[in-house]
């Protein structure tokens, strides 16, 4: 079985039979990319987001980010740097915030936490800045705040007729 895509309405829609097979995330990742292109629709609705990145490119401007990220992610010297920072990241936070909860018997919430870590190690690498999600007391990280917001208010955009969205924007209202 493989994905479907369909336009309904001018939305895109994706039926995917099963993504826990290998193969259909193949047909849709590789053998089939270029006929699941992101589209018109989708690159507006999260331009202000994404602006024309890789996650919201298609054709020539996807192909030209996705070569120099890919010669960037194989190089030896990115390979040791996100590997050292990871580690680092694990020994001097991760693992101190895990000890605090096992010494007082406290419950915690580990979806929070391994998320902190990902932003976290995420925002190292690509911006070379540590925000500090995973400092001592787990304290609220205005940036990490800002990018949910922001990932939150442009999904809602999906289930918004276009035209409000426009209207919300053109006016500064939020939700
Ligand atoms: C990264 O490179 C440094 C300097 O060459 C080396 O000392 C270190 O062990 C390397 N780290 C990893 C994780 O490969």
């Amino acid at each position: 079985m493989v994905p479907l895509c369909l336009k309904v309405l001018g939305l895109p829609i994706l039926i995917v039979s099963s993504l826990s097979d290998p193969r259909n995330l193949e047909h849709l990742l590789k053998t089939k990319f270029n006929a699941y292109p992101k589209g018109p629709y989708f690159r507006h609705t999260l331009r202000d987001f994404l602006g024309n990145g890789i996650f919201n490119a298609d054709d020539d401007i996807w192909k030209k980010q996705r070569k120099t990220a890919s010669i960037e992610f194989h190089s030896s010297k990115f390979k040791n740097m996100t590997t050292t920072s990871l580690l680092e990241l694990v020994q001097k936070r991760l693992l101190p915030v895990l000890q605090e909860p096992v010494d007082r018997s406290i419950s915690i919430d580990l979806q929070d936490i391994l998320l902190r870590l990902t932003f976290n190690n995420v925002c190292m690498i690509a911006f070379g800045v540590d925000p500090g999600c995973l400092s001592p007391g787990l304290p609220e990280i205005p940036f990490a705040k800002a990018f949910e917001a922001a990932t939150e208010a442009t999904v809602l955009r999906f289930v918004t007729p276009t035209l409000v969205w426009k209207i919300m924007r053109h006016f500064n209202l939020r939700k």
